[in-house]
């Protein structure tokens, strides 16, 4: 998929006669896109259907909507909702397959698969390697959905950020945590940052973002901590200058960017799995 997309040809015809529908109930740039642009490169049939747009802001359920778009013969439905559990919600009413474009705090499925893509072309492989996930921990599904893919691959994972941040039990899940963000960091072979999400957030859990960033967020500085060879990501979008400092997002180290393209391949090859021919 990857070489489909660098080399520009696009025109794959793995999923052509289906019909793919995004369903996003949150804002999103890089994943609705990545899937509307993974359904076409392969042949599909997409629609997009924002809830602002939709039947949902006139009183009509989720489960409702769900139906409906089911009965249109879709194929596969990626929804994005503020609700843990909604997708896992709408498969039990579904013919069509259903994709988790992240819901709630629980889980970004794709995101992580993207994430493992980027670590394994620029590090080779998972056993041993060491990760940073250093952040809003508590809010964050990427970080879920990266603790479980990680550990089930052999990487020794370790989270960092405020207390206030940090969900309790954390640690059942096999990673260590530190609110000392620099012992997160030190020896990382990966440091992923993740958004603050002050939309998720009841105010108080930390004092300000100038704050924030002085004590938590990832700079040169800090950088230097972990391994030489050390790459940086984010999950996007970024808070500039609040998780991460400009000059370490723009630096050498940053395959932010490249997340973004892995992106586009792996929902290629997702898409392909549940609906190609
Ligand atoms: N990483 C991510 O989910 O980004 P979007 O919110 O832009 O989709």
């Amino acid at each position: 998929m990857k070489r489909e997309v660098l080399e520009g040809s696009k025109k794959d015809n793995c999923l052509s006669g289906k019909s793919i529908i995004t369903l996003f109930f949150e804002n999103s740039t890089r994943t609705r896109l990545s899937f509307e642009l993974a359904s076409k490169y392969l042949g599909a049939t997409a629609a997009n259907i924002a809830a602002s747009g939709s039947s949902v802001a006139k009183g009509e359920t989720l489960i409702d909507t769900a139906k409906t778009i089911d009965q249109m013969a879709a194929d596969v439905i990626i929804i994005r909702h503020s609700s843990s559990g909604a997708p896992h919600l709408i498969s039990n009413y579904t013919n069509a397959s259903i994709v988790n474009a992240g819901d709630g705090m629980n889980e970004h499925p794709t995101q992580a698969l993207l994430d493992f893509m980027t670590m394994q072309e620029k590090k080779g492989g998972f056993q041993g390697l060491r990760v940073a996930i250093v952040g809003d921990v508590k809010h964050s599904r990427v970080a879920r959905s990266n603790v479980y893919g990680l550990k089930k691959l052999g990487a020794d994972v370790v989270l960092g950020g405020p207390a206030t941040l940090m969900p309790a039990d954390i640690e059942q899940l096999g990673v260590k945590a530190y609110t000392d963000i620099d012992r997160a960091i030190e020896g990382a072979d990966v440091v992923m940052g993740l958004r603050i999400q002050l939309e998720r957030q009841k105010k108080g859990l930390f004092p300000s973002v100038r704050e924030y960033h002085k004590y938590f967020g990832i700079n040169e500085e800090r950088l230097k901590l972990a391994a030489p060879d050390a790459i940086v990501m984010h999950p996007g979008p970024v808070n500039r200058g609040v998780e991460l400092s400009a000059a370490v997002i723009d630096g050498d180290r940053s395959v932010i960017g490249e997340q973004v393209t892995n992106g586009v391949c792996v929902r290629m090859a997702v898409l392909n799995l549940l609906a190609g021919k």
